[in-house]
């Protein structure tokens, strides 16, 4: 394959903890994926250059001909490029804190992408994302934008509403996550090994179908696995796992959420909403998810990447590629070379699923083309799946419209309206507070 054109990535948000992932899942690709140059884009260039200097050695020893730049000028980031792997944290994990601890002050979930705490984040990437498509299409307009930049969901809905011709594509790779944990419970190698049929919003969704590539059936077992211990896999249950606790919690709680939709397979999310109150007595407000991450993940990855920088080798990193990163080469894959792969992405519904708003976001599978996702027919959907996406993008779209237009009583209208919200006082108590700590990125609020 050595004929195909080789690409120039941008990678923004180059100082996020999944960078190294990605550069080292794309150095794993470059016989399928050939590269001539990768830039990193931050706004925060102490934070980037960490990240960087470690990334620059990880190239030098394995693909040298590779050019790499890491910069916070948008300029020399976005130009001459053919993908944007976009993933910004506005605020960063300061702020993330203050979305979780915000709302359990008042016995609501503080949840990173759920929520009040997700809406304040919407409230914030909105902005940082839009300003990285202008970038680019003023800069490299006929690439293409993969986000990833959370909240997915909102972010997914203000780029429909304000860049309605710009070539982005969000995603997620929770979805993914369980797909490979469906795998093992199936004693499947990976999760390429089965097709899937999907729906739902972002972090918000339901399987309906898993086949093998034969055509069998293999919800059956799965849906047997999963009534009894959720998304734990059977090695985990008998070996314990690396994962921290709060995830395999997580993990181990699809199975209640199975249990109100047994004949479908529950994205791991759907416990904030469907159990708000047990998520809010098990959190911990002084120690939330930010503070395991910024314990965890952060200090691991920013430490290995001083390290490396130190010895000035990679050769012995400890740093992982994983499906996060994998995902989103295949999606670049498939469209430079139009691959036609399968996948779960954010679309505009435009009746894929016929019984819901047409112009929602939802993530569905879609066929991968050089001209971007061909979406695929998931027909129509149950009453009760319906009416929480109704509830949920409801708020979505409110968020957005508050965004836009600046509007207080819109932005108290989602997070009253959310699933995890008890009333309308508690909405605005929370309200409030959010926007005393977020002044400094939302928009003024009338
Ligand atoms: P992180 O804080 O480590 O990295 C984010 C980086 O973005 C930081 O270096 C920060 O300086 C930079 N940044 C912030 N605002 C910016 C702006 N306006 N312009 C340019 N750069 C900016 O965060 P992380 O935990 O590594 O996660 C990164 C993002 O990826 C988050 O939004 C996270 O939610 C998202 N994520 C999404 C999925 C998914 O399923 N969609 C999966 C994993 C992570
Ligand atoms: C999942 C979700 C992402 C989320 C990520 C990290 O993969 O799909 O949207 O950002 O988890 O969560 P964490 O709490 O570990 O930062
Ligand atoms: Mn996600």
């Amino acid at each position: 394959m050595t004929n195909l054109k080789a690409q120039s990535i941008l990678v923004a948000g180059g100082g996020s903890t999944f960078t190294p992932g990605i550069i080292m899942m794309l150095l794993d690709n470059l016989d399928s994926f050939p590269i001539r140059q990768i830039k990193f884009y931050d706004n925060d260039e102490e934070r980037q250059k960490i990240v960087a200097d470690a990334c620059e050695i990880m190239l030098k020893e394995n693909a040298p001909d590779i050019k790499f730049v890491a910069t916070t000028d948008p300029e020399i980031a976005f130009s001459d490029i053919d993908f944007v792997m976009a993933h910004i944290r506005v605020g960063k994990y300061a702020m993330r804190e203050k979305d979780e601890k915000i709302p359990l002050k008042y016995g609501v979930i503080g949840q990173e992408t759920c929520g009040p705490g997700g809406i304040a984040y919407g409230m914030r990437s909105i902005g940082g994302v839009l300003e990285l498509i202008d970038y680019m299409e003023q800069y490299s307009p006929d690439a293409w934008m993969l986000n990833y930049s959370n909240p997915a969901a909102i972010v997914a809905e203000a780029t429909r509403k304000l860049r309605p011709d710009s070539k982005i594509i969000n995603i997620c790779d929770m979805p993914v996550g369980i797909e490979y944990r469906m795998a093992e419970i199936l004693g499947l190698k990976t999760r390429k090994d089965f097709v899937a049929r999907y729906y739902g919003l972002n972090h918000f969704g339901w399987w309906t179908d898993i086949w093998d590539h034969e055509g069998n059936d293999l919800m059956p077992k799965i849906r047997e696995w999963v009534a009894e211990h959720g998304y734990v896999t059977p090695s985990e249950l008998e070996n314990g796992s690396e994962q921290e606790e709060s995830w395999m919690h997580t993990y181990a709680k699809a199975k209640d959420v199975y249990a109100l939709t047994p004949d479908v397979l529950p994205n791991t999310y759907l416990k904030y909403y469907l159990y708000s109150q047990d998520e809010v007595e098990i959190a911990n407000p002084d120690y939330t998810r930010a503070n395991e991450v910024m314990d965890g993940r952060e200090k691991q990855v920013f430490s290995e990447c001083v390290r490396i920088s130190k010895e000035n080798t990679a050769s012995m990193t400890n740093l992982e590629a994983d499906d996060h990163a994998s995902y989103i080469v295949d999606l670049a894959r498939a469209i430079a070379y139009n691959t036609r792969e399968r996948m779960l992405l954010i679309v505009e519904n435009k009746g894929a699923i016929n019984n819901f708003d047409s112009t929602a976001m939802v993530e569905i599978p879609c066929i991968i083309t050089s001209n971007g996702p061909e979406p695929l027919v998931m027909g129509e959907i149950p009453r009760f799946q319906k009416g929480l996406m109704e509830q949920q993008v409801a708020v979505e779209k409110l968020v957005v419209e508050a965004w836009a237009e600046g509007s207080y009583q819109k932005l108290w209208q989602a997070i009253t309206m959310s699933k995890t919200v008890p009333n309308a006082r508690v909405a605005q108590q929370i309200l409030d507070d959010l926007i005393e700590v977020n002044k400094e990125y939302w928009p003024e609020l009338n």
